[in-house]
């Protein structure tokens, strides 16, 4: 019997499958289709202090193994999240969720993060600061270490549990910023974000996009998403929680080998809202093929 069990900041879980944020909503319709207590946890929707609308649509637009999104951070804003998204996900969910915190200043951070730090059932704060679809905000944070490490500080003042950075990959050294985020006592890193993308509709000779541009995931993203963790997982003593175009159980292990401690699935939860029960099935059948008898030995394998 192989063992899935990951320790994440002291939070065990059962496998280390985790649904990235913004592709399971709050965990709800998917739980229709099975349930999600079989997940090691999930990170819900990017949630902001005001309720957003999100960005005009179109807002998606299907590639070649991927996918561009500019949502916008669409979200009912911390507030509602607290008193009627939670309450309801308690009901289904029995396990400490992630819970994933947008912003566009310092001050919206540090407000939202230390109001959902007092929710019991959250185990991880993810401070995104990787969102490539809304301006004076988001990915702002996320590409210059001075601002990563001030985000950072700023959060780790005001709450009790593990502090994620989520970054993004669209810099030219995210080892710097991983840095940063460490330097400013964060708990761990999530990465990758998306990479900023463009589809072009050769009818119209327009962007696709309503926003031009937005983010691409899905399995072309992979191999930079493992460079990348690779990278971090050498200069920072963070643990890290891994995404990028994972959709299969080998990609999970790909992704451990390079340096993750858990691994979250985006993209592919909207092509299969199956995809991470598969994934969970199938990893018992990939760790014997490969030898594997414990995942927690294998992250960091690949160094
Ligand atoms: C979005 O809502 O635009 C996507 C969130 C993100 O990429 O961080």
């Amino acid at each position: 019997m192989v063992d899935m069990k990951v320790n994440l900041s002291g939070i065990e879980l059962d496998n280390p499958i985790i649904p990235a944020s913004g592709t399971f909503n709050f965990g709800e319709e998917f739980n229709e289709f099975y349930d999600i207590n079989i997940l090691g946890s999930f990170s819900f929707k990017g949630t902001t202090r005001e309720p957003r609308f999100g960005n005009p649509t179109p807002r998606i637009a299907e590639c070649t193994q991927g996918m561009i999104n500019s949502v916008g951070l669409q979200n009912p804003g911390i507030d509602k999240v607290i008193s009627e998204e939670l309450p309801k996900l308690r009901k289904f969910f029995h396990k400490p969720l992630v819970a994933n915190i947008s912003g566009f200043s310092i001050e919206e951070y540090v407000h939202c993060c230390e109001k959902i730090d007092k929710e019991d059932q959250v185990g991880i704060i993810e401070v995104n600061i990787s969102c490539p679809n809304v301006h004076n905000g988001g990915m702002a944070f996320g590409v210059d270490p001075k601002n990563a490490y001030d985000v950072t500080k700023a959060v780790k003042e005001v709450t009790s549990k593990p502090v994620y950075i989520k970054l993004s990959p669209n810099v030219t050294d995210i080892v710097s910023i991983a840095k940063a985020c460490e330097d400013g006592g964060a708990d761990g890193i999530s990465m990758i974000n998306t990479l900023l993308g463009m589809k072009i509709d050769l009818k119209t000779r327009k962007p696709v996009i309503a926003n031009k541009m937005g983010g691409f995931s899905g399995p072309a993203i992979l191999p930079v998403a493992v460079r990348m963790v690779y990278q971090v997982y050498d200069a920072v003593k963070l643990p890290i929680m891994g995404m990028g175009g994972v959709s299969t159980a080998e990609d999970v292990i790909e992704m451990m080998l390079a340096g993750a401690t858990a691994v979250q699935v985006g993209a592919q939860n909207l092509v299969d809202p199956f995809a991470c029960k598969k994934i969970i099935e199938d990893l018992p059948r990939v760790m014997d093929k490969y030898g594997i008898n414990s995942l927690s030995e294998i992250i960091g394998g690949a160094h």
